[in-house]
């Protein structure tokens, strides 16, 4: 990266794109000094891709049908990613696992955010196994992307508590209001470099 220019992001989406949106409201607000490159898509019609569009941000379809198998699919990704130099990949309610193939080519440059406090709950439907197995609080995990599911070193956590009535919308919609602040937070972090990672341990400067 030069100096003084700012760090490229790719937003990687599959739906709504209510994260992506924090994330853009942030870089446009001067909060982090950070372009998105463009944001990517594996599902054609995810909102996110018209939240993209309306910030004159490179919207990209990038569906797994076209390719024979999850290797091939993650080359053509990391070509795509190189293509516009980017610097961080932030997985943005992104629902494909990725393959070494791009774990290798950008090692602890890409992040995720995940709806519960990992290592609880990791995969699909985080908040409807937080509720089934009756926990009192759950939340929000930003972390590094290794090569297992939701595995990676953690950067940020926030805790929301469970209610005896809520539906998997409620804790949803609890937990995402948590998302949009601290998946920016983790993003600056990152870009003004006050993250240095010790074995698992993320140690923050603040
Ligand atoms: C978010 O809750 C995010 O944590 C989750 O998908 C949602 C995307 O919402 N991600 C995962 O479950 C990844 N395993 P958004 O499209 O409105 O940002």
């Amino acid at each position: 990266m030069q100096a003084n220019q700012p760090f490229k992001l790719a937003v990687l989406v599959s739906g709504n794109g209510s994260n992506l949106q924090a994330i853009i409201d942030y870089v446009e607000a001067g909060e982090i000094h950070a372009s998105i490159a463009c944001v990517i898509s594996n599902i054609p019609d995810a909102y996110a891709l018209t939240r993209a569009a309306k910030h004159g941000i490179p919207a990209i379809i990038h569906e797994g049908c076209r390719f024979t198998n999850r290797r091939e699919y993650d080359r053509s990704l990391v070509e795509i990613l190189k293509s516009h130099e980017v610097e961080l990949v932030v997985l943005a309610g992104f629902m494909r696992i990725l393959t070494e193939v791009m774990i290798d080519a950008f090692q602890q440059r890409i992040i995720n955010i995940h709806p519960a406090l990992l290592p609880a709950f990791p995969g699909l439907n985080a908040q409807q196994q937080a509720l089934d197995y009756g926990v009192r609080f759950s939340g929000c995990t930003v972390h590094f992307v290794d090569h297992g599911t939701d595995t990676g070193p953690i950067i940020l956590q926030a805790v929301v508590p469970v209610m005896q009535d809520d539906t998997v919308d409620q804790l949803s919609q609890r937990i995402l209001k948590e998302e949009h602040k601290l998946f920016p937070q983790a993003i600056k972090l990152l870009v003004d470099h006050k993250i240095s990672l010790h074995g698992r341990r993320v140690l923050l400067e603040h």
